[in-house]
């Protein structure tokens, strides 16, 4: 708990007895979130069952807090949304309301020490060796091994067994493509390893065949760029390259954390039309992180909208584009840029700042910023309502369509 009590006055700085009581109090626990992620356990401890069975991941409750100087930054604080099976949900909220965050938190890439995951579930549908009771998998009549489905709950798996999911049943494509290839290995050395890791008993001919579908599937003739350095590439092609990495290892699930952002726009058009036919071409889901409303508007199923750490909103496309509830949700619509307007008109921008993340109020995150709010909001924070069987809202103005049932 961040004990930097800025509301109290004028005074904006921690003194020294602040500072170590901070540091004394973010040691003990890094040290035993450390020990719970590094602890060896049976598999029975992380698995677990969906909520709903057509979902492939269920994220619930989720915190992830860094453990800072200045105090703990709650960057997911009580996050929970869910992936169906065959379906793209986008999730938006402007710069640092924990998109990245939490999808790094699925992957169990949250550096540690100072990043933990505190609380919460991360449910996901695996496809994965059966094992027996020493955990060893269980060989099959073929020489190959038995596979089942069965359901891990990410954010228990001890570290060691992250490999079982990480870049095989969930795999990432992220912002920068340059910083995730290897610059001194060739493509089709750094496309050959994820079917040599991931593909038991696969041989390196077999690897490279592989390599060359995935290839051609993202619109790339092998000839020309299996052998060739990540820095020979374009940014689009290099995007495509990630995007075929992605694929080799049969994920059933893709996160894609800004995919377009670093490329021009007619690249990025052509990126997105690859995402939707591989969404339709594997038998997969995505969850597309990105600011830009376009983007979702066009390729997402569901829409999850955040703010501040937390989901202020979630529907279907439609019911968020259409006939959005929160008053964050309203304001980003607005502030979407259109052919529309009028030479002169204004972009609207929503006023004010999020909240400082390491000291946050009880009440709505978005109050001060908010045009509708009412004395109601200055009471605790707003509870999620249900205002169809798919639209959910976090905001006060909707409490009495929850008293209403
Ligand atoms: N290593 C870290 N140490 C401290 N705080 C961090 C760290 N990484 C992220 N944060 C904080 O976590 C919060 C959420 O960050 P996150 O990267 O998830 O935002 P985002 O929604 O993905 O933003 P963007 O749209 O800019 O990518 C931010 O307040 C950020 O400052
Ligand atoms: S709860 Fe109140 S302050 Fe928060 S978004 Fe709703 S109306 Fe605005
Ligand atoms: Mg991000």
């Amino acid at each position: 708990m961040s004990i930097f009590k800025k509301e109290k006055g004028a005074r904006n700085y921690l003194t020294n007895r602040e500072i170590k009581e901070i540091a004394r109090a973010n040691a003990k626990e890094m040290k035993r979130l450390e020990a719970y992620k590094n602890r060896k356990c049976e598999e029975s401890e992380f698995l677990t069952e969906m909520r709903d069975p057509e979902n492939i991941l269920e994220i619930e409750d989720l915190h992830t807090f860094f453990f800072t100087e200045q105090g703990v930054v709650k960057a997911v604080n009580g996050v929970s949304y869910d992936v169906p099976k065959n379906a793209v949900v986008g999730v938006v909220g402007e710069s640092g309301c924990g998109k990245s965050v939490t999808s790094m938190s699925v992957m169990r890439l949250i550096q540690g020490p100072a990043g933990q995951i505190v609380d919460g579930s991360i449910r996901f549908k695996a496809y994965d060796y059966k094992r027996d009771e020493k955990g060893s998998p269980v060989a099959n009549s073929e020489g190959g091994y038995e596979m089942e489905e069965k359901v891990y709950d990410i954010a228990k798996m001890p570290i060691s067994e992250i490999h079982r999911i990480r870049g095989k049943q969930i795999a990432m494509i992220f912002q920068e493509p340059m910083t995730s290839l290897n610059p001194v290995f060739t493509i089709g050395e750094q496309l050959d390893e994820v079917t040599m890791i991931h593909v038991p008993g696969a041989t390196k001919e077999m690897a490279k065949a592989k390599s060359e579908e995935m290839l051609r599937l993202v619109g790339i003739i092998p000839e020309n760029v299996y052998g060739a350095f990540p820095h020979e590439l374009s940014g689009g092609m290099r995007q495509r390259v990630m995007i075929a990495m992605a694929l080799a290892a049969e994920p059933r699930l893709i996160i894609a954390d800004e995919p377009t952002t670093a490329l021009d726009v007619t690249i990025q058009a052509q990126i997105l039309d690859l995402l939707q036919d591989i969404k339709n071409k594997i038998d997969g889901s995505i969850l597309l992180i990105t600011h830009d409303l376009g983007v979702i508007a066009e390729m997402a199923d569901y829409v999850v909208v955040m703010y501040a750490g937390k989901v202020i909103e979630k529907g279907t496309v439609y019911e968020i584009f259409q006939d959005p509830k929160h008053p964050y949700t309203i304001g980003l619509q607005k502030s979407k840029p259109t052919m529309n307007l009028d030479d002169g008109t204004e972009l609207y921008n929503i006023p004010g700042n999020v909240p400082n993340p390491i000291n946050m109020p009880n009440y709505c995150y978005f109050k001060e910023r908010c045009a509708k709010c009412t004395a109601k909001c200055s009471g605790e924070y707003p509870g999620m309502v249900q205002v169809s069987p798919t639209h959910f809202v976090a905001c006060h103005l909707y409490d009495e369509e929850k008293s209403n049932g």
